[in-house]
This record gives structure tokens, C-alpha cells and sequence, in this order.
């Protein structure tokens, strides 16, 4: 893509040294242009503060005094690796274990009933996992099943942050953030590791097996994914996008997602006006049709 650079605000150049002077209006505009046609995130005016500081850092990364001249490195650069360095220091990755567990006791129970109706195999998908907390506590939620059942389980975890998939694929976690496992699970499915005086917790490899990771860019249609899931978990990522985004991430979600098959979403968001496809379940929780039919 061909960046429009804005005109030049003479009163405030954009040059970036020991201390950040400020973005212009129309730089600020082509960051917020670029990022939601590569991303689909919205960042209106209100956060400038955030492009700044964040994009700052990219800046000091690359030993560059200006973000005029980092557009224009941005738009040289044909491998698309600096756009995906942007995305990652830009995309929010808030996340931790056992978020909204709510959605973690459901999935225990209806993947029970499933095991118990004779169901082998089971897909769940965790798209946007960050690093990683939202797919491993999928899989301490279901391990048990899987050992009882002998269930056939895998969990694809996706995001478009090459950064937090790397955190994500490691597993390996300071102490801090492992407070909402509860000790069994922590003593039964982490090892302790030390590492620059730090007490780290690794995630042990019974869980990693479970385990696919991918990037995906929700953006990005159709998604390049084969197979059908039984359940999937987009939670708190679309509350970034726009409304005519959501509406086409959900039609993927329903193609993707078998009749009966659950889709969760974040506490704060909702299918409301997008769901024809599916029945609510309860608020943030929702079940797939079978071509409009109740399952
Ligand atoms: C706040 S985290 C949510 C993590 C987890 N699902 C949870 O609820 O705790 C939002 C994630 O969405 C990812 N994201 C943002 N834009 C995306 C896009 N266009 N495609 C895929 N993932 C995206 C971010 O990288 C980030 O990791």
C-alpha cells in the first residue's frame, strides 16, 4: 500500500529525541488509517497519547529521530515485517488465567455432556489468546475430561501479535501472573524456573500438546483455517474493532463453528444485531444454529 503522507505542521515536526516533542495532526491520521486498514483496531483521537508513546518505541528501536521518516521506512519496507512490529507494540494484550470464569465452568460441563453423549473428538479454538493464560486455562478446564473420556482434544490459539504468540508457544509465566490458578492446578500443571531472580512458572508439556498456535489477522478473509470447531473464544478483542468488522468476524465464527458449537465472547461485548446464526445462551455465551434452526 501507498502511504499519503500528511502536509508538514510546521509548529510541531514530529522529531522524536531524548524526549518525544509530538506527533502532527496528519501523521497521527495516517497511523490511525493504517492501523485500522492492517489491524481493523480504532484509534480515534482520544488516543494519541497511546499511538505516540507506543509508536515512540519503535522509533527508539530503529534509531530514528522523526515519525515522518518512520512512515516513510514503514512504507519501503516490502517484507511487512515493521507493519507487524507496529501491530504488536500498538495491540492491547490485557489478558490473564481464568479470565471471566464463568465461560471456563460452562465449557467444563457442556464438554462433559458432550464426552458423556459419546463425542471423541473436540476443536476448541481460543481466537486473540495474547500470551497465552486464555488457551492454557481452556486446557486445565478440560484435561480431566480428556484423560477420563480418552477425548481427542486440540486447541488452536491465534493472535496477529508475533510477540505475544512467542509468550504464548513458551508458557512460561512470573509468579505474579498464575494468582487467579487455583494450587492444585498450579502445582499439578506448572514447573517452577528460576530466571533472572525471578520465580518463573513453565507450563508443563501435557497442556502444550493440546496446543496449535498461529497467527491470524482477523482482518484477513476468509480465515485460513480447515476444519470445524466445537467451540470458540473471542473475548475481549472485538471490542477494538468497528461494527461492520465484528459483523463479518462473526459470519467466519458461524462457518466455522458447528451446529450446537458455543461461542464465547468477552464480558463487555455482545452478538446483539449480529447473531442471526446463533441462540444466546447467556449474556457473552452463545450457540450456533443449524441453518436457523434451534439446536
Ligand atoms: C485484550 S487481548 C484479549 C486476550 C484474551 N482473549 C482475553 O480475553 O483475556 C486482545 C488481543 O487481540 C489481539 N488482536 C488485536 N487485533 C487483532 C486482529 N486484527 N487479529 C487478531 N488478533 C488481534 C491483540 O493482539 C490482543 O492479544
Amino acid at each position: 500500500m501507498k502511504l499519503k503522507f500528511g502536509q508538514k505542521d510546521s509548529s510541531r515536526e514530529g522529531a522524536v529525541s531524548g524526549v518525544n516533542t509530538g506527533m502532527t495532526s496528519s501523521d497521527l491520521a495516517i497511523f490511525q488509517s493504517l492501523l485500522y486498514e492492517k489491524s481493523g483496531i480504532v484509534l480515534d483521537d482520544g488516543k494519541r497519547a497511546l499511538v505516540e508513546s507506543r509508536v515512540t518505541q519503535r522509533l527508539r528501536a530503529l534509531n530514528m529521530d522523526s515519525y515522518h521518516k518512520y512512515l516513510q521506512f514503514l512504507n519501503e519496507d516490502k517484507t511487512g515485517e515493521e507493519m507487524v512490529r507496529l501491530i504488536d507494540v500498538i495491540s492491547t494484550n490485557i489478558t490473564k488465567f481464568f479470565r471471566e470464569s464463568d465461560h471456563f465452568e460452562l465449557l467444563e460441563s457442556t464438554v462433559e455432556q458432550w464426552a458423556t453423549q459419546g463425542t471423541k473428538q473436540v476443536r476448541i479454538w481460543s481466537a486473540a489468546c495474547s500470551t497465552g493464560e486464555e488457551p492454557y486455562s481452556i486446557a486445565m478446564t478440560v484435561d480431566k475430561l480428556v484423560q477420563e473420556h480418552r477425548l481427542d482434544l486440540k486447541i488452536l490459539a491465534t493472535d496477529i501479535s508475533t510477540r505475544v504468540l512467542a509468550h504464548a508457544k513458551a508458557g512460561v509465566y512470573e509468579e505474579g501472573r498464575l494468582d487467579n490458578i487455583p494450587d492444585l492446578l498450579k502445582s499439578k500443571y506448572f514447573k517452577i524456573q528460576q530466571g533472572q531472580g525471578l520465580k518463573l512458572y513453565a507450563v508443563s508439556e501435557q497442556l502444550k500438546r493440546m496446543m496449535m498456535f498461529h497467527r491470524l489477522n482477523f482482518t484477513v478473509f476468509p480465515y485460513p483455517i480447515k476444519g470445524i470447531f466445537d467451540g470458540i473464544f473471542c473475548r475481549n478483542a472485538m471490542i477494538y474493532f468497528d461494527r461492520d468488522l465484528r459483523t463479518k468476524m462473526v459470519r467466519e465464527f458461524a462457518r466455522l463453528l458447528r451446529p450446537g458449537g458455543l461461542l464465547m465472547v468477552g464480558h463487555a461485548e455482545t452478538l446483539i444485531g449480529l447473531e442471526n446464526q446463533f441462540r444466546t445462551i447467556k449474556p457473552s455465551v452463545y450457540q450456533r444454529l443449524n441453518d436457523g434452526v434451534d439446536c
